[in-house]
């Protein structure tokens, strides 16, 4: 069972370079099986949820080859359309993707209901309601959503939630379908861009993607490419997130400084500095903070996936503040822990007040979701003394090399394998 052991209060300086995007990189994996041929796919993060998607796609019978580091070559040319079991489903939601692509490859999908991070519901009735409109029909047996179609038609999908995983899918299919499919109330996020940019130069006809409205005419077939992924909008928040809450001055590169936007605006308004460049954003953390109010919104509103790391923020800012979140039911179970910390946090329905606090100080706690780990570190570097991190897993789904990357900027963080107390236990039990 691994941890972090963080020794908190120093400053931090230097550099970190951000790493291709979880959530375009797990759909534009995905999506690689619509091709018939080759595709490259670079700026690939080494995280776990990537691991997934291509221990899935190798089972499927693809030809999945790391060309270096970061870069990926899948060949579709020999995939099967095996179902995805509920043992790989259940690690992460981006596994749903799985019903678009193969539906779009072959008129048929069987994939477990997704998991992911327990953030509250996660329906996907907008997911079913997209196929459905695009000539699929569906059961749900055992766990398994099963998709068919004699042939996929393009139609008009209003989507009556702004879903980022629905409008990737609807995308996904009605790329190979016939016909022009019409997507209102789309989502807007970058990695849906990212998603259509891959896809049109793969030779769809994608237009729209970054507004309300995307049209889709469908192709025949798809070609090889060879695409670069963005860099992640969120990593790189968590480490403005880093810089603000240690008060450091941190130079981020590899970023796009517009999809960062809605971030910085918050972090100005709280008394941070930042300043943009071409690529890249410094970001220089000051004294005092003072309380703000924070509603998470889809985008281009402040993203849910940095409620979690601006709280642990407004923890030490002066005065009161109040954080909505509006995306998920329950995203607020990081909240326990850093009471621990000795953060002042009062949690209503969908809404937290905190009342700042002048330092947080080291506790044991534990990482309850990919976001939630994420926060506890911007606290924990934050904080007089030592804290350790339960459940790094979470955060190994979604981070690349963070203790690396934070070592690299001066903190004091080491990951510490220790045998799990349940399985020390065992032996003791069968003793008695
Ligand atoms: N929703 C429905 N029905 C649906 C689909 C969604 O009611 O069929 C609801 C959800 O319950 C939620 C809201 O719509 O209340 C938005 O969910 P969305 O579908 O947009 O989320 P997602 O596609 O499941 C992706 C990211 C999440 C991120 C959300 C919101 C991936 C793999 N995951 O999830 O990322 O929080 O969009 O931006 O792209 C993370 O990276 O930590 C993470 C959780």
């Amino acid at each position: 069972m691994e941890k972090y052991v963080i020794r908190g209060g120093k400053k931090l300086s230097g550099e970190v370079v951000i790493s291709g995007a979880k959530n375009a990189v797990v759909a534009i994996l995905a999506a690689s099986i619509l091709s018939d041929e080759p595709c490259v796919i670079e700026n690939i993060p080494n995280i776990s949820d990537v691991t997934i998607i291509l221990q899935i796609l190798a089972e499927m019978g693809a030809n999945v080859r790391m060309v270096n580091k970061t870069t990926v070559e899948i060949d579709p040319t020999t995939l099967k359309n095996v179902p995805v079991p509920y043992e790989k489903a259940k690690l992460m939601r981006a596994s749903s993707y799985f019903l678009g692509t193969l539906l779009g490859r072959f008129c048929e999908a069987h994939v477990s209901m997704p998991g992911g991070c327990n953030l509250g519901d996660r329906p996907i009735d907008q997911h079913l309601k997209c196929f459905a409109a695009l000539g699929a029909s569906y059961t749900i047996e055992g766990g398994m959503v099963n998709l068919t179609a004699e042939r996929l038609v393009g139609n008009q999908i209003f989507f009556d939630k702004n879903s980022v995983g629905a409008t990737i899918n609807a995308i996904m299919a009605a790329s190979k379908a016939d016909g022009l499919t019409i997507i209102e109330n789309a989502a807007k996020e970058p990695h849906v861009v990212d998603l259509a940019n891959f896809l049109n130069s793969m030779g769809a006809d994608i237009l729209g993607a970054g507004t309300d409205v995307i049209k889709i005419r469908g192709v025949k077939r798809l070609h090889g490419t060879t695409y670069c992924v963005i860099p992640d909008q969120i990593e790189a928040g968590t480490f403005m997130a880093v810089a603000a809450a240690t008060k450091s001055d941190i130079l981020i590169k590899n970023v796009i400084p517009k999809h960062l936007e809605p971030i910085t605006r918050k972090l100005v308004k709280i008394g941070v500095k930042v300043e943009q460049f071409d690529d890249a954003v410094r970001v220089v953390g000051g004294d005092d903070y003072v309380g703000t109010t924070v509603k998470t919104q889809p985008h281009p509103g402040f993203p849910t996936d940095m409620q979690p790391q601006m709280a642990a923020v407004l923890t030490c800012a002066k005065g009161a503040s109040m954080v909505t979140e509006s995306i998920f039911d329950n995203r607020f179970r990081y909240v326990d822990e850093l009471r621990r910390m000795g953060a002042n946090i009062s949690v209503e329905g969908r809404v937290a007040v905190i009342e700042g606090v002048d330092r947080l100080k080291g506790a044991p706690v534990k990482a309850t979701d990919l976001r939630a780990g994420a926060a506890l570190i911007v606290a924990a570097l934050g904080a007089e003394g030592t804290t350790e991190i339960y459940d790094i897993f979470h955060v190994e789904r979604g981070y690349e090399n963070m203790e690396l990357k934070l070592r690299g900027l001066g903190a004091d963080i080491c990951k510490v394998d220790e045998p799990d107390p349940a399985e020390a236990e065992k032996p003791l039990r069968k003793a008695l």
